[in-house]
Parts: C-alpha cells; structure tokens; sequence
C-alpha cells in the first residue's frame, strides 16, 4: 500500500493531481483511516505494532506528498518565470503621435495675431441666458431677428448660445462702466440648423470687441485688414460691405480678395473676386448703454468670425463637416511635422 501510494505520488503531474492522491490515501474513507479506525478489534498485543505501522505509513505518505508538491509549485514558477521573461533585445512597437486638430491650430493663430496687437483673451459660458444672448445685445424678446439664429433653448430663459457675441456683454458689464475693453473671445456655438457641407448645429465663433474714447469705423477697418493680411498674405486686400446686426450700427461684413488662382483655397473663391469672412461694426449704443458704458463718451467696434470657414478658405477644405467627422487622414494633413 506504501509503495503503491508513493508512486503515485511520485508521478503526480500537478498540484491537483497530488491532492487527489491525498485525499485517496489519506483521506477519511482512505485505507489507513480505516485500519485505525479498525484497532478496536485487534488484540492488544498487535495494536501498537499496527498503529505504529500505520502511523509511519501515514507520515511517510504524506512527506512525499509535500516533498513533491513545493517541487511541483517550483517547476510552476520556473516555467512562468521562463514564459514571462521579457526580450530588451525586441525592438519598440512605434507610438502613433497625434497632433492638434486643425481647428485648434486656427484657433491658436489667430489668438496669437490678436495678442499680438494688444488683445486679452476672454471666454464665456456655453450655456448662456436669454438676457446675455439677446436683450443685452439689443435684441430684446419678440425682435424679428433673432430668428437670423435659429436657438436650442433649455428653459425660457436659459439656451445654448448661438453667438459669442453675449460676451461682449459680459466683459463690458464686468468693467463698471469706466475701462476700455480690448478682448477677443474664441469659443462654441450652437443653432438649429440641418447639417450640411456649410452648416452645423455647432461651430466655433472668435468674437473681437474694442471700447475706449473715440475708437472709429477706420480702427476696426485697420485691425481687420492687419488680420486678414496677416492670416492669408499680405497680398490680399480687404473691402467692408454694409450689413445689419441689432447689436452693431453701422454694421459691415468684410470680404476678402481671392487669391489669384492656381493655388490653394482657388476653388472656394470664384465669381466676384471676393469672399465674405466676417461680420462686425460700431457697438450699438445701446448695447453700451446696457453695459454701463456712456455711449456719449466711449465708442467701440466688434466684429465676429468662424474659424471652420477661415480654415476652409485657408487651405480649401470643402466640407464643415470634416471638422467634426475626425477622420484621421483629414486631421493628419494638418499636423505640422
Ligand atoms: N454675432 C454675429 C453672428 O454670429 C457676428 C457679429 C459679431 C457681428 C460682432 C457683428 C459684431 O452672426
């Protein structure tokens, strides 16, 4: 019985394996349980020689199996320590590396160019009130224009804001009436509208304001012209067309000369020679009114831009939609080496 047990303890092949052959042998149905248990019946003479017997048995069964198991836990390791071990001879997987998405880049630009010329960055919440989006921007409640912005409302008085120009109103308002106000605001917008190759119900806007002691029509004709010369050559000419804004009198939009064609963005910019870039004008004065501003002392100029149609002009992208559609081998053209 010994030696039949320590066989298969000795060709025990896995921890699981070993335990069966405990339990067969030394378990509590297991022979050895069961001659001790049958010692009542033995004379006296025999029972220490076969308990003794059987107890020696027991142990020795049970020390191979131990012997054997921490050699078996040993080859485990072994082999996963062998398995596991790592190669510094392989060579590195190559990390994709991405870069800012081209809208960021135009951003950035012209954030810069406006720093540049003495401009604070402002920011404002998405989530704006009627009051701030409207009324404060001299579009009070029922003012036919405010259909020009199709909106999502939230509550009555609370909408996604389909403009950055509300903060014009914010920063005017935070100035107490007295300062100038030198600020652009880059940011997102939402309006109704279907998605198309031209339109998306959310886009990004750069808002410009500029309020100080006799600020003129000819300042926001200079500042824009510095931008636009600066943003797509110095060869490119500007020219204001009259237009209509509630919050701006008078109001303009400022068109660009075509490049002369052959090169990039040609396809965008045929027919006329012109195309329309932005919308601006002199600060309604009651807009600076409601601002807190005298209208009598201060003047200003804002002017309103969207990047995606700057960035579409700029390097003849034909689509809004590829802004938002992250395909990686459209936003990869525009990752700067
Ligand atoms: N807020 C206007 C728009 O979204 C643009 C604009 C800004 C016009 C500032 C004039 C002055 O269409």
């Amino acid at each position: 019985l010994k030696q039949e047990a320590l066989n298969k303890v000795e060709n025990a092949e896995s921890v699981q394996n070993l335990k069966d052959v405990r339990v067969e042998y030394l378990g509590k149905k297991g022979p050895i349980t069961e001659v001790l248990r049958g010692m009542g019946k033995l004379s006296k003479e025999e029972r220490p020689v076969i308990g003794q017997l059987a107890n020696d048995v027991r142990e020795s069964i049970a020390e191979a199996i131990e012997t054997k198991q921490s050699r078996l836990e040993d080859a485990a390791m072994e082999k996963q320590l062998e398995e596991e071990s790592i190669d510094v001879t392989l060579p590195g997987r190559p990390v994709q590396i991405g870069g800012p998405h081209l809208l960021t880049s135009i951003v950035e630009e012209i954030e810069d160019l406006f720093i540049g010329m003495g401009f604070e960055i402002k920011e404002g919440p998405e989530v704006e009130t009627d009051y701030y989006n409207f009324e404060a921007l001299n579009l009070p409640k029922g003012h036919p224009a405010r259909d020009m912005q199709d909106s999502f409302y939230i509550t009555e008085e609370l909408l996604m804001r389909t403009h950055t120009s509300p903060v014009q109103a914010r920063t005017m308002g935070a100035r107490n009436g007295g300062e100038p106000v030198k600020m652009i605001c880059p940011g997102k917008v939402y309006r109704r509208d279907t998605d198309d190759a031209t339109h998306s119900h959310q886009f990004t806007q750069i808002e410009g304001l500029l309020v100080d002691k006799n600020v003129r029509m000819s300042d926001l004709k200079g500042v824009l012209n510095a931008f636009a010369k600066q943003m797509f050559g110095a060869e490119r000419e500007i020219r204001l067309r009259p237009s209509f804004f509630p919050f701006t009198e008078p109001s303009v939009e400022m068109d660009i000369s075509c490049k002369v064609c052959g090169g990039e963005g040609c396809s965008v910019c045929k027919g006329t020679g012109w195309i329309e870039i932005l919308g601006g004008g002199m600060v309604h004065p009651n807009v600076l009114e409601m601002a807190g501003y005298d209208p009598k002392e201060y003047s200003g100029f804002a002017f309103g831009m969207g990047p995606e149609r700057i960035a579409m002009l700029k390097y003849g992208v034909d689509d809004i939609r590829h802004f938002y559609t992250n395909d990686i081998r459209f936003l990869e053209q525009y990752h700067k080496a």
